[in-house]
Protein backbone atom coordinates (compact mmCIF):
# COMPACT_ATOMS: atom_id res chain seq x y z
CA UNK A 1 0.00 0.00 0.00
CA UNK A 2 1.00 3.32 -0.65
CA UNK A 3 0.58 6.53 1.01
CA UNK A 4 0.56 9.66 -0.95
CA UNK A 5 0.37 12.77 0.21
CA UNK A 6 0.87 15.53 -2.61
CA UNK A 7 -1.20 15.98 -6.18
CA UNK A 8 2.50 15.05 -8.16
CA UNK A 9 2.81 11.73 -5.41
CA UNK A 10 -0.70 10.07 -6.14
CA UNK A 11 -0.68 11.73 -10.25
CA UNK A 12 2.73 9.53 -10.51
CA UNK A 13 1.42 6.53 -8.75
CA UNK A 14 -1.91 6.69 -11.07
CA UNK A 15 -0.07 6.66 -14.20
CA UNK A 16 1.08 2.83 -13.25
CA UNK A 17 -2.02 1.44 -11.72
CA UNK A 18 -4.24 -1.39 -13.71
CA UNK A 19 -8.08 -0.44 -14.55
CA UNK A 20 -10.56 -0.63 -13.05
CA UNK A 21 -10.07 2.17 -10.66
CA UNK A 22 -12.50 2.08 -7.41
CA UNK A 23 -12.37 5.31 -5.16
CA UNK A 24 -13.48 5.22 -1.82
CA UNK A 25 -13.75 8.93 -0.74
CA UNK A 26 -13.50 9.05 3.54
CA UNK A 27 -12.74 11.94 6.06
CA UNK A 28 -10.93 9.15 8.21
CA UNK A 29 -12.01 7.58 11.67
CA UNK A 30 -12.31 4.50 9.65
CA UNK A 31 -15.16 1.91 10.76
CA UNK A 32 -16.97 -0.56 9.72
CA UNK A 33 -19.21 1.48 7.33
CA UNK A 34 -16.30 2.63 5.76
CA UNK A 35 -14.86 -1.02 5.88
CA UNK A 36 -18.33 -2.32 3.89
CA UNK A 37 -17.68 0.48 1.29
CA UNK A 38 -13.57 -0.62 1.54
CA UNK A 39 -14.59 -4.84 0.66
CA UNK A 40 -17.03 -3.96 -2.34
CA UNK A 41 -14.70 -1.57 -3.98
CA UNK A 42 -12.13 -4.45 -3.64
CA UNK A 43 -13.69 -6.95 -4.99
CA UNK A 44 -14.92 -4.57 -8.06
CA UNK A 45 -11.68 -3.22 -9.23
CA UNK A 46 -8.07 -4.01 -10.30
CA UNK A 47 -7.28 -1.13 -8.22
CA UNK A 48 -8.49 0.50 -5.41
CA UNK A 49 -7.81 3.87 -3.53
CA UNK A 50 -9.02 5.68 -0.59
CA UNK A 51 -8.82 9.36 0.37
CA UNK A 52 -8.65 10.51 3.97
CA UNK A 53 -9.28 14.29 3.68
CA UNK A 54 -11.16 16.00 6.87
CA UNK A 55 -12.62 18.68 4.25
CA UNK A 56 -13.08 22.10 6.38
CA UNK A 57 -15.32 23.29 3.78
CA UNK A 58 -17.88 20.92 4.88
CA UNK A 59 -18.52 21.77 8.13
CA UNK A 60 -20.29 24.76 9.08
CA UNK A 61 -18.46 25.56 12.17
CA UNK A 62 -14.92 25.35 12.71
CA UNK A 63 -15.60 23.87 16.35
CA UNK A 64 -17.40 20.56 14.49
CA UNK A 65 -14.39 20.76 12.15
CA UNK A 66 -12.00 20.94 15.13
CA UNK A 67 -13.66 18.26 17.32
CA UNK A 68 -13.88 15.81 14.31
CA UNK A 69 -12.42 12.31 15.22
CA UNK A 70 -9.18 11.54 13.70
CA UNK A 71 -7.45 8.37 13.58
CA UNK A 72 -4.49 7.82 11.03
CA UNK A 73 -2.54 5.51 12.55
CA UNK A 74 -5.42 3.21 13.35
CA UNK A 75 -6.73 3.86 9.79
CA UNK A 76 -3.60 3.17 7.84
CA UNK A 77 -4.00 -0.33 9.60
CA UNK A 78 -7.10 -0.86 8.79
CA UNK A 79 -6.39 0.30 4.73
CA UNK A 80 -3.50 -2.20 4.30
CA UNK A 81 -5.95 -4.97 6.00
CA UNK A 82 -8.99 -4.31 3.43
CA UNK A 83 -6.02 -4.43 0.39
CA UNK A 84 -6.02 -1.07 -0.73
CA UNK A 85 -3.37 -0.01 -2.89
CA UNK A 86 -3.13 3.72 -3.06
CA UNK A 87 -4.20 6.05 0.07
CA UNK A 88 -4.27 10.10 -0.36
CA UNK A 89 -3.75 11.93 2.12
CA UNK A 90 -3.67 15.60 1.28
CA UNK A 91 -3.28 18.57 3.32
CA UNK A 92 -5.15 21.29 3.66
CA UNK A 93 -3.18 23.63 1.17
CA UNK A 94 -2.72 20.82 -1.14
CA UNK A 95 -6.76 20.99 -1.59
CA UNK A 96 -7.09 24.99 -1.26
CA UNK A 97 -4.22 26.23 -1.87
CA UNK A 98 -3.70 30.13 -1.71
CA UNK A 99 -6.11 31.84 -3.90
CA UNK A 100 -8.64 29.14 -4.17
CA UNK A 101 -11.79 30.14 -4.89
CA UNK A 102 -13.60 27.57 -7.12
CA UNK A 103 -16.92 25.88 -5.91
CA UNK A 104 -19.39 23.27 -7.17
CA UNK A 105 -23.17 24.78 -6.47
CA UNK A 106 -25.94 21.69 -7.03
CA UNK A 107 -28.26 24.05 -6.83
CA UNK A 108 -32.23 23.49 -4.61
CA UNK A 109 -31.27 19.86 -3.47
CA UNK A 110 -28.40 21.06 -1.94
CA UNK A 111 -29.75 23.37 0.20
CA UNK A 112 -32.66 21.27 1.63
CA UNK A 113 -32.74 19.00 4.48
CA UNK A 114 -28.69 18.59 5.52
CA UNK A 115 -27.98 21.76 3.25
CA UNK A 116 -30.64 23.70 5.54
CA UNK A 117 -28.86 22.97 8.91
CA UNK A 118 -25.43 23.07 7.76
CA UNK A 119 -25.52 26.36 5.52
CA UNK A 120 -23.09 25.45 2.72
CA UNK A 121 -22.48 21.79 3.21
CA UNK A 122 -23.01 20.46 -0.34
CA UNK A 123 -21.37 23.09 -1.78
CA UNK A 124 -17.80 21.81 0.33
CA UNK A 125 -19.08 18.27 -0.45
CA UNK A 126 -19.47 18.32 -3.96
CA UNK A 127 -16.63 20.90 -4.48
CA UNK A 128 -14.07 18.24 -2.90
CA UNK A 129 -15.89 15.09 -4.64
CA UNK A 130 -15.75 16.97 -7.62
CA UNK A 131 -11.77 17.30 -7.16
CA UNK A 132 -11.04 13.78 -5.93
CA UNK A 133 -12.64 12.63 -9.16
CA UNK A 134 -10.49 14.76 -11.35
CA UNK A 135 -7.46 13.84 -9.07
CA UNK A 136 -8.13 10.58 -9.67
CA UNK A 137 -10.56 9.34 -12.73
CA UNK A 138 -11.94 6.26 -11.39
CA UNK A 139 -14.31 4.34 -13.23
CA UNK A 140 -16.13 3.77 -10.16
CA UNK A 141 -16.61 5.66 -6.99
CA UNK A 142 -18.31 4.06 -3.59
CA UNK A 143 -20.49 6.41 -1.18
CA UNK A 144 -22.54 5.04 1.62
CA UNK A 145 -26.31 5.03 1.84
CA UNK A 146 -25.92 6.18 5.58
CA UNK A 147 -25.42 9.89 4.16
CA UNK A 148 -28.29 9.16 1.81
CA UNK A 149 -29.09 12.66 0.55
CA UNK A 150 -24.91 13.34 -0.24
CA UNK A 151 -25.46 10.16 -2.64
CA UNK A 152 -28.35 11.95 -4.39
CA UNK A 153 -26.22 15.26 -4.61
CA UNK A 154 -23.43 13.72 -5.83
CA UNK A 155 -24.92 11.27 -8.42
CA UNK A 156 -26.85 14.73 -9.41
CA UNK A 157 -23.21 16.47 -9.82
CA UNK A 158 -21.66 13.65 -11.56
CA UNK A 159 -24.47 13.35 -14.28
CA UNK A 160 -24.95 16.95 -14.61
CA UNK A 161 -21.06 17.49 -15.22
CA UNK A 162 -20.93 14.41 -17.68
CA UNK A 163 -18.60 13.08 -15.31
CA UNK A 164 -18.46 9.30 -16.68
CA UNK A 165 -17.72 7.57 -13.61
CA UNK A 166 -20.56 5.16 -11.53
CA UNK A 167 -21.31 5.87 -8.84
CA UNK A 168 -22.10 2.93 -6.39
CA UNK A 169 -24.25 2.99 -3.22
CA UNK A 170 -23.70 0.62 -0.18
CA UNK A 171 -26.39 0.00 2.34
CA UNK A 172 -25.85 1.19 5.82
CA UNK A 173 -23.86 -0.93 8.19
CA UNK A 174 -25.73 -0.66 11.87
CA UNK A 175 -24.37 -1.76 15.05
CA UNK A 176 -26.21 -4.71 16.74
CA UNK A 177 -28.74 -2.30 18.13
CA UNK A 178 -29.95 -0.41 15.40
CA UNK A 179 -27.64 2.49 15.09
CA UNK A 180 -26.25 3.36 12.05
CA UNK A 181 -22.16 3.52 12.42
CA UNK A 182 -20.93 6.62 12.03
CA UNK A 183 -17.28 8.89 13.12
CA UNK A 184 -19.43 10.89 15.20
CA UNK A 185 -20.65 7.73 17.51
CA UNK A 186 -17.11 8.19 19.08
CA UNK A 187 -18.22 11.42 20.30
CA UNK A 188 -20.96 10.01 21.94
CA UNK A 189 -20.69 9.21 25.69
CA UNK A 190 -22.37 5.14 26.87
CA UNK A 191 -25.28 6.84 28.09
CA UNK A 192 -25.63 9.12 24.80
CA UNK A 193 -24.92 5.95 22.48
CA UNK A 194 -27.19 3.93 23.95
CA UNK A 195 -30.15 6.58 23.74
CA UNK A 196 -29.30 7.03 19.77
CA UNK A 197 -30.33 3.91 19.29
CA UNK A 198 -33.89 5.47 19.19
CA UNK A 199 -33.07 7.06 15.89
CA UNK A 200 -33.17 4.17 13.93
CA UNK A 201 -35.74 2.86 16.13
CA UNK A 202 -38.19 5.75 14.65
CA UNK A 203 -37.36 4.90 11.29
CA UNK A 204 -38.01 1.25 11.11
CA UNK A 205 -41.25 1.75 13.38
CA UNK A 206 -42.88 4.42 10.69
CA UNK A 207 -41.19 1.93 7.72
CA UNK A 208 -43.31 -0.73 9.13
CA UNK A 209 -46.27 1.91 9.73
CA UNK A 210 -45.93 2.53 5.66
CA UNK A 211 -45.78 -0.82 4.91
CA UNK A 212 -49.38 -1.72 6.75
CA UNK A 213 -50.38 1.01 4.21
CA UNK A 214 -50.06 4.14 6.04
CA UNK A 215 -49.42 6.36 2.49
CA UNK A 216 -50.07 10.29 4.83
CA UNK A 217 -46.84 11.47 5.20
CA UNK A 218 -47.58 13.96 7.90
CA UNK A 219 -49.22 10.85 10.25
CA UNK A 220 -45.49 9.28 9.10
CA UNK A 221 -43.64 12.11 10.23
CA UNK A 222 -45.93 12.33 13.05
CA UNK A 223 -45.10 8.96 14.46
CA UNK A 224 -41.84 9.31 13.94
CA UNK A 225 -41.25 11.96 15.90
CA UNK A 226 -42.99 10.80 19.13
CA UNK A 227 -40.67 8.11 19.25
CA UNK A 228 -38.03 10.01 18.69
CA UNK A 229 -39.27 12.96 21.72
CA UNK A 230 -40.23 10.13 23.90
CA UNK A 231 -36.21 9.80 24.65
CA UNK A 232 -34.97 12.64 26.94
CA UNK A 233 -31.49 12.83 25.44
CA UNK A 234 -32.62 13.66 21.89
CA UNK A 235 -32.25 17.47 22.72
CA UNK A 236 -33.10 18.49 19.15
CA UNK A 237 -35.19 16.91 15.94
CA UNK A 238 -34.01 19.07 13.14
CA UNK A 239 -36.12 16.98 10.81
CA UNK A 240 -37.56 13.98 9.80
CA UNK A 241 -38.13 13.98 6.06
CA UNK A 242 -39.91 11.77 3.60
CA UNK A 243 -38.61 12.46 0.06
CA UNK A 244 -38.82 11.69 -3.17
CA UNK A 245 -35.38 9.43 -4.25
CA UNK A 246 -35.89 11.21 -7.57
CA UNK A 247 -37.24 15.15 -7.30
CA UNK A 248 -35.83 15.28 -3.58
CA UNK A 249 -39.25 16.64 -3.06
CA UNK A 250 -40.93 16.67 0.13
CA UNK A 251 -44.18 14.09 0.13
CA UNK A 252 -47.97 14.88 1.26
CA UNK A 253 -48.54 11.04 0.10
CA UNK A 254 -45.60 8.83 0.08
CA UNK A 255 -45.68 7.30 -3.42
CA UNK A 256 -42.79 6.07 -5.09
CA UNK A 257 -39.11 5.33 -4.10
CA UNK A 258 -39.12 7.64 -0.86
CA UNK A 259 -35.98 8.54 1.44
CA UNK A 260 -37.09 8.82 5.12
CA UNK A 261 -34.89 10.54 6.69
CA UNK A 262 -33.82 11.99 9.98
CA UNK A 263 -31.80 14.83 12.06
CA UNK A 264 -31.11 14.51 15.51
CA UNK A 265 -29.24 16.27 18.45
CA UNK A 266 -28.34 13.54 20.72
CA UNK A 267 -26.65 15.25 23.98
CA UNK A 268 -24.45 17.94 21.49
CA UNK A 269 -23.70 15.43 18.58
CA UNK A 270 -25.54 15.84 15.67
CA UNK A 271 -26.71 12.21 14.11
CA UNK A 272 -28.44 11.39 10.54
CA UNK A 273 -29.78 8.58 9.67
CA UNK A 274 -32.31 7.28 6.50
CA UNK A 275 -34.40 4.41 5.15
CA UNK A 276 -34.97 3.90 1.55
CA UNK A 277 -39.08 3.04 1.42
CA UNK A 278 -39.24 1.30 -2.53
CA UNK A 279 -43.25 -0.08 -3.23
CA UNK A 280 -43.33 -2.97 -5.75
CA UNK A 281 -45.42 -1.93 -8.06
CA UNK A 282 -48.21 -4.21 -10.00
CA UNK A 283 -48.45 -4.02 -14.36
CA UNK A 284 -50.60 -1.05 -13.87
CA UNK A 285 -48.20 0.56 -12.39
CA UNK A 286 -49.83 0.89 -8.52
CA UNK A 287 -47.94 0.81 -5.99
CA UNK A 288 -48.65 -2.82 -4.47
CA UNK A 289 -46.23 -4.16 -1.73
CA UNK A 290 -43.03 -2.69 -0.32
CA UNK A 291 -39.55 -3.68 0.34
CA UNK A 292 -36.15 -1.44 1.26
CA UNK A 293 -33.47 -1.44 -0.80
P1 LIG B 1 -17.18 10.01 5.78
O1 LIG B 1 -18.17 10.49 6.76
O2 LIG B 1 -15.82 9.62 6.26
O3 LIG B 1 -17.80 8.82 5.02
C1 LIG B 1 -17.12 8.20 3.94
C2 LIG B 1 -18.09 7.26 3.25
O4 LIG B 1 -18.50 6.24 4.15
C3 LIG B 1 -19.38 8.00 2.81
O5 LIG B 1 -19.75 7.57 1.51
C4 LIG B 1 -20.38 7.56 3.85
O6 LIG B 1 -21.72 7.57 3.40
C5 LIG B 1 -19.90 6.13 4.14
N1 LIG B 1 -20.43 5.65 5.42
C6 LIG B 1 -20.32 6.26 6.63
N2 LIG B 1 -20.98 5.54 7.58
C7 LIG B 1 -21.51 4.46 6.94
C8 LIG B 1 -22.31 3.35 7.37
N3 LIG B 1 -22.70 3.19 8.63
N4 LIG B 1 -22.67 2.44 6.44
C9 LIG B 1 -22.29 2.58 5.14
N5 LIG B 1 -21.54 3.60 4.68
C10 LIG B 1 -21.16 4.54 5.56
O7 LIG B 1 -19.03 11.23 3.76
C11 LIG B 1 -17.92 11.71 3.89
O8 LIG B 1 -16.93 11.16 4.68
C12 LIG B 1 -17.50 13.00 3.18
O9 LIG B 1 -18.63 13.81 3.02
C13 LIG B 1 -16.81 12.75 1.83
C14 LIG B 1 -17.73 12.05 0.81
C15 LIG B 1 -15.53 11.94 2.01
C16 LIG B 1 -16.41 14.13 1.21
O10 LIG B 1 -15.59 14.85 2.06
Amino acid sequence: MLVLKTLSEIRLALEKVESPLGLVPTMGAIHGGHIALLKKARSENATLVVTIFVNSTQFSSQEDFASYPRSLEQDLIILEAEGTDLVFIPSDEEMYPKGYETRVDVGRIGQILEGQFREGHFLGVATVVLKLLNICHPDRVYLGQKDGQQCLVLLRMMEDLNLGTELITVPTVRDSNGLALSSRNALLTDEESHAAQVISRALFSTKEMWESGVKNADKLRQHARRILTEEPLVKKVDYISMVSCETLQELSIVQGKTMLSAAVKIGSIRLIDNLILEPVRDDLGKDIGKRES
